[in-house]
């Protein structure tokens, strides 16, 4: 990458750069979310979307019809049917310090009309590295499920997702007449680590049929982390092979809905967990941005001793009315952010 600072940046190297930028992040997005194996850190494509941001700030009039942050995630895969969402699925900004997360509840306040010291409550969650679902229910019943995808349409995945035991396929009563709930599909890393040993020995043994002149099917996948393995498990054609699969389901956000569950995000995480879904216990209600930062430490503090991957903490806003006067700007809400 380019390490000329943005501000000096003429507007010819500028669009180029985004032209690069544009093909680069297209290509991450696919090796990502198209075949589950990525070829370089989070930090490092979250450097490239930021310089990519960077440069549009400053020169608005190069912004690209195919520019990343006009995208979420990839296009469907083949192989899958597509599924719209009834609502867009987001992603969320990312802020890395104290002063960025202190910004951003200024933000939240000079957007609301807050004083300057007026709390804002918050809902702090584990921000799980796995595979965002959304999963629709009509009058209680599971319908369908589908992976992120481009964010408005993903890959109908309804078989693969009912083998997961803690995917509830009826809610309990009261129940909105149509929902559709988001959460993140997860392999922990104790059952990562046995069902990376198992396909070892399954890709030891396939190579020793090669080896021996027998005609074989498909490579035996090695993934090389959780993310990975509950992405490819997910996104399996056969079923019968994700039910094999150590995965498991948290619950954490709403899209469309008939009518509005909660008032808060507190009182919907409460929900979920009443209609039958498994919430992330460590998911804790905090009164203020002090106390969001204390949580940001005990989070960092016990993340090794975790039995999942996390990559950071999701901090939201509790007054869902509050939520909804913030809306969102490009593909992310103004009312939640990743630390
Ligand atoms: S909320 C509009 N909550 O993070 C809010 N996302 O960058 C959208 N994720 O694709 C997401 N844990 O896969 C939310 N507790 C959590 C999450 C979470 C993990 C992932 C999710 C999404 C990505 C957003």
């Amino acid at each position: 990458m380019k390490t000329i600072p943005v501000e000096a940046l003429n507007e010819l190297d500028a669009a180029i750069e985004l032209a690069a930028l544009a093909r680069e992040i297209a290509r991450h997005d696919k090796l990502y979310h198209g075949k589950d194996q990525p070829e370089i850190s989070d930090a490092a494509y979250d450097a490239l979307v930021a310089r990519n941001r960077a440069i549009e700030a400053r020169f608005p009039n190069l912004i690209r019809t195919d520019s990343p942050s006009r995208r979420v995630g990839a296009a469907v895969a083949e192989g899958f049917a597509k599924s719209r969402h009834g609502e867009p699925m987001l992603s969320l900004d990312n802020v890395f310090s104290p002063d960025e997360f202190s910004d951003f509840c200024k933000r939240i306040r000079r957007f609301l009309g807050i004083a300057e010291d007026g709390a804002l409550a918050f809902v702090g969650e584990p921000k799980i590295d796995g595979l965002s679902i959304n999963l629709l229910y009509e009058n209680g019943v599971f319908i369908k499920g589908a992976t992120r995808g481009d964010g408005a349409e993903g890959e109908d995945v309804t078989a693969n997702l009912l083998t997961i035991p803690s995917l509830p396929r009826k809610l309990t009563p009261p129940f909105p007449a149509q929902i559709e709930i988001r959460g993140e599909v997860f392999m922990e890393k104790a059952d990562f680590l046995g069902f990376r040993a198992a396909q070892e020995k399954a890709a030891e043994a396939r190579e020793a049929r090669r080896a021996a002149g027998e005609k074989l099917g498909d490579a035996i996948v090695i993934p090389a982390n959780p993310r990975n393995a509950a992405a490819g498990s997910v996104r399996q054609l056969d079923a019968r092979i994700t039910a094999t699969r150590p995965l498991k389901l948290l619950a954490y956000a709403m899209g469309s809905a008939s009518e509005a569950p909660a008032e808060t995000h507190h009182a919907f995480l409460d929900e979920l967990r009443r209609w039958g879904f498994a919430v992330n216990p460590l998911s804790r209600r905090l009164d203020s941005e002090d106390v969001a930062e204390a949580f940001q430490a005990e989070i960092g503090a016990g993340r090794a001793a975790l039995a999942y991957d996390i990559d950071g903490v999701v901090y939201k806003l509790d007054r869902i009315d509050w939520q909804r006067r913030l809306g969102f700007v490009g593909r992310a809400p103004r009312w939640a952010v990743a630390w």
